[in-house]
């Protein structure tokens, strides 16, 4: 690129084009939502901006899951504001929407507590922005939607192209969530649990390995209570990867969230006969003592849990397992978090998340009187955070000297690099030879190094 040169300016199609740009926090479905949105956007004339002040609309897609992550948006929203003043001074408009899960959790009152915001609405009514665009360019009201109508949405969505993807996808299969687990805000934003339909998701799929995805990650908040509706009755997330590894195209399958009370045989089963089924589980406990999962109302004790555990890995015994740890949760001892961490010993995660308890406004566990000090929170989350980081870089040092497939995803940082991941999801760069593969060929991969978030690896042959 030349940028000395001197290029008569001349009105590009980009000078009449409305822009907008969405900033996405939270979980994965939050960023599928957000390629919808762009998808349905890109419908009405809408080309993404590089940055907020470029753009016309400006969407913050919200996370309401802990307090940090609903906090971001106000002040993320102060920015926005003084953005949308110096484009108003200049005579453009911005308009500012509030989507996700901050949005259907406070409606009303964020569009009362944050002043300049034209458009609040769920995660189950994204499919109608035209519609509220159009509303609030003719009335110049605030529109405020919160309903939970998720059927119509994926009908809508099914119609409408999603913007461009790269060689891995996430595609949302099941939403929502009926497992009221104490300390969770999810059963009340994204409603109770609802499965698409099998035939609409293969279709979905069908048409992401058209345009070159490969790898597609299966995306509900418990994706393996999935029950999508199907010809020959009800179809099981097991059914549905067996019908998916059957599309030309797609090589690779994976799903998250699981909870432990949905894994059921035929999916534990598919771990072990089916290739494109990656040999990694994201399998939340929350905690290792029978007393806080009881409270928490998991619906599993730590026993159970275990017991799946060495279920999976008998079916599939390379497994890259995952998890989700809270500490702190109200009333919990010292002995009590004594046993999470053991509980982590004898699982050997290869990585995992884990949080200091945040109570959230409505939830049962909030209303406690036994809420434990952040100081103690803290401490817990530290020595957890170690325990899981030793853990990751022993899985991680496990893998030096074995050969593995890499999907190479992009370009690295120096030129001929190449990153990609491994089955275990874990990031790998290599050095691809001068004509080698492409973004897309899944790579044979010696792995010789080990580095804090990614695996170095040599190039040793093009498979697929
Ligand atoms: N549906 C998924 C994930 C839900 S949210 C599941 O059931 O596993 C992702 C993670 O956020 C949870 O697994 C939990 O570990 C964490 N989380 C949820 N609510 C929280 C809260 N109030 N405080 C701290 N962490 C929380
Ligand atoms: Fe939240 Fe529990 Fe549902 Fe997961 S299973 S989304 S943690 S209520
Ligand atoms: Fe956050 Fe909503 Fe996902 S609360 S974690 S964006 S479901």
């Amino acid at each position: 690129m030349n940028d000395m040169s001197a290029t008569p300016v001349v009105a590009s199609p980009e000078t009449v084009e409305k822009k907008v740009f969405i900033k996405t926090y939270g979980c994965q479905m939050n960023v599928y939502d957000s390629t919808r949105m762009e998808g349905i956007l890109a419908g009405e004339g809408y080309a993404a901006a590089d940055a907020p002040e470029e753009a016309d609309l400006v969407i913050l897609n919200t996370c309401h899951i802990r307090e940090k992550a609903a906090e971001k948006v106000y002040s993320e929203l102060g920015k926005i504001r003084v953005m949308k003043a110096e484009r108003n001074a200049s005579g453009k408009d911005m308009v500012i929407a509030v989507a996700g899960c901050v949005a259907q959790a406070e409606g009303e009152e964020l569009a009362r507590r944050a002043k300049g915001i034209d458009l609040v609405f769920g995660p189950q009514t994204f499919h109608r922005l035209p519609e509220y665009l159009a509303r609030h360019r003719e009335t110049g009201r605030v529109v405020v939607e919160t309903e939970f109508p998720a059927e119509e949405k994926f009908g809508a969505l099914a119609t409408r192209n999603a913007a461009g993807h790269g060689v891995a996808a996430f595609l949302t299969v099941q939403e929502g969530c009926d497992k009221f687990c104490s300390f969770c805000v999810v059963p009340y934003t994204r409603g109770s649990e609802f499965s698409r339909p099998l035939d609409q998701v293969l279709a979905e799929a069908r048409g992401l390995a058209a345009k070159g995805v490969r790898e597609v990650t299966l995306l509900g908040q418990n994706v393996n209570a999935y029950r999508g509706a199907g010809a020959a009755g009800e179809a099981s997330l097991a059914r549905l990867v067996t019908e998916l590894s059957r599309i030309p195209g797609i090589e690779r399958i994976r799903y998250t969230t699981s909870h432990p009370r949905d894994m059921s045989d035929d999916l534990i089963e598919a771990h072990a006969g089916n290739a494109k089924l990656m040999p990694y589980l994201h399998l939340p406990v929350q905690a290792g003592s029978n007393r806080i999962l009881k409270a928490m109302n998991r619906g599993h004790t730590a026993d159970s849990y275990m017991a799946l555990v060495a279920r999976v890995r008998a079916a599939r015994p390379d497994i890259a397992l995952s998890g989700d740890f809270i500490v702190g949760f109200p009333g919990e001892t010292e002995a009590e978090f004594e046993e999470t961490l053991a509980l982590v010993r004898a699982v050997e995660y290869a990585s995992a998340f884990s949080f200091k308890y945040s109570p959230r406004p409505g939830t049962p566990a909030a209303e406690r009187d036994d809420q434990i000090a952040e100081d103690v929170k803290l401490d817990r989350l530290h020595r957890l955070q170690a325990l899981l980081m030793e853990q990751q870089q022993a899985f991680n040092a496990g893998c030096v000297g074995r050969t593995l497939p890499v999907l190479l995803e992009k370009p690295g940082r120096q030129s001929g690099q190449m990153i990609g991941r491994s089955p275990y999801l874990q990031s790998v760069h290599m050095e691809i030879p001068a004509g080698g593969p492409h973004i897309g060929s899944i790579v044979e991969t010696r792995i010789l190094g080990v580095g804090p978030n990614s695996l170095s690896g040599q190039y040793v042959n093009h498979v697929a």
